[in-house]
């Protein structure tokens, strides 16, 4: 079977790390495993599945997120997935959203360990690529000591490649999925403790992770760290994982660098009617506490959003930036 590093993963995360996304981050790092959103097997089964699932060969290594709690389902579109050329299937289990617990999948599958192991067990019977699950300690009134453990030992027993744990509870009811994110308060001991307790299993640390510095300094206790908003809204951080975590240089030296390798795709999406500002919006971030980096960001939210608007004001947003590299000069290519 192929495997896939998970030293450093970008986290899915719905809206957010669309194939425009996933495209820009990968000119940052060559390395981060990057993940799509959440699809659900309804959307993959009776959608448009050119739209929902394809994407540009350089964003390998990529993993498909699938949302769903059918392991028929699933199983099928864990194939269809590997299909398209997807490095690994990962099952979202620790979104709580109302919609996706009306599917009754998402966070609430936490209660059901079994479900998930016959999850786990249908897709990797049908695909020969890494399949992994993205959980939470526990939900609710569960005790995370004890929910955690059926939990990994469900799917350890299933063969599951890797789980991904985002270190908090979710609360089913009364908090949103943005509270959901913040409220439940970080246990980092409750995964480097499963860790511990099941060496065989490949365990990535999730949540509330700040900087690839702090990221690289749990990689003695874990096998990989996720980092989701912070990547996000920080996009240059992305620029330290390869030095910091994988010990090669990365794929730009400066920021602006990327910018500009970002240009001949979005000439591209253009002309296939992608509108700029759906391509930028993912970029606001980059330059944070740079000089002009307040410029480049008004440019863009004023302008990008134009009917018509082309690559000129990316360039124009580009102009008032003073770019300083994100990694030390040594390190960097
Ligand atoms: C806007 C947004 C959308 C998200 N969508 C998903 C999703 O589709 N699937 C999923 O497993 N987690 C999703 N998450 C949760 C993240 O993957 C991650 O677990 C969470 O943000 C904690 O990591 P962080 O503190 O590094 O951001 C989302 C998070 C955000 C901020």
């Amino acid at each position: 079977m192929a495997s896939v590093d998970h030293r450093f993963s970008v986290a899915p995360m719905m809206d957010w790390t669309d194939r425009h996304c996933r495209f820009f981050h990968r000119l940052l790092t060559r390395r981060a495993l990057i993940y799509t959103e959440m699809i659900t097997t309804a959307a993959i089964i009776h959608g448009d599945r050119a739209r929902l699932l394809g994407y540009e060969p350089a964003e390998h290594p990529v993993a498909l997120q699938l949302g769903g709690c059918d392991p028929r389902a699933l199983a099928e579109c864990a194939r269809i997935g590997a299909d398209f050329g997807y490095d690994e299937i990962n099952l979202n289990v620790g979104c709580p959203s109302d919609r996706v617990q009306e599917g009754r999948f998402g966070a609430c599958l936490m209660a059901e360990p079994a479900l998930v192991g016959d999850c786990v067990a249908a897709m990797k019977a049908n695909v020969a690529i890494p399949v992994t699950v993205k959980c939470r300690i526990g939900i609710d009134e569960q005790d995370p000591e004890l929910s955690l453990d059926a939990f990994a030992t469900a799917v350890a027993q299933a063969k599951v490649d890797a789980l991904i744990v985002h270190a908090r509870k979710a609360w089913l009811k009364g908090l949103s999925p943005r509270e959901n994110r913040d409220v439940p308060p970080l246990d980092y001991d409750r995964v480097f403790r499963l860790k511990a307790a099941y060496p065989k299993l490949s365990v990535v640390l999730n949540g509330g992770v700040a900087s690839v510095e702090q990221a690289a300094s749990f990689l003695d206790r874990v096998d990989g760290v996720m980092m989701g908003r912070a990547a996000y809204q920080e996009p240059w951080r992305l620029m330290q994982v390869d030095p910091l975590v994988f010990g090669e240089a990365a794929p730009v030296a400066q920021a602006k660098a990327a910018v500009e390798a970002m240009m001949p795709y979005i000439e591209r999406e253009l002309a296939h009617e992608t509108r700029l500002a759906s391509m930028t919006r993912h970029m606001l971030g980059l330059f944070r506490g740079v000089p002009g980096a307040r410029a480049f960001r008004r440019v863009l939210a004023t302008e990008a959003v134009k009917p018509g608007a082309g690559v000129a004001v990316l360039a124009e947003a580009l102009a008032h930036v003073v770019d300083t590299p994100a990694v030390p000069a040594h390190i960097a290519a």
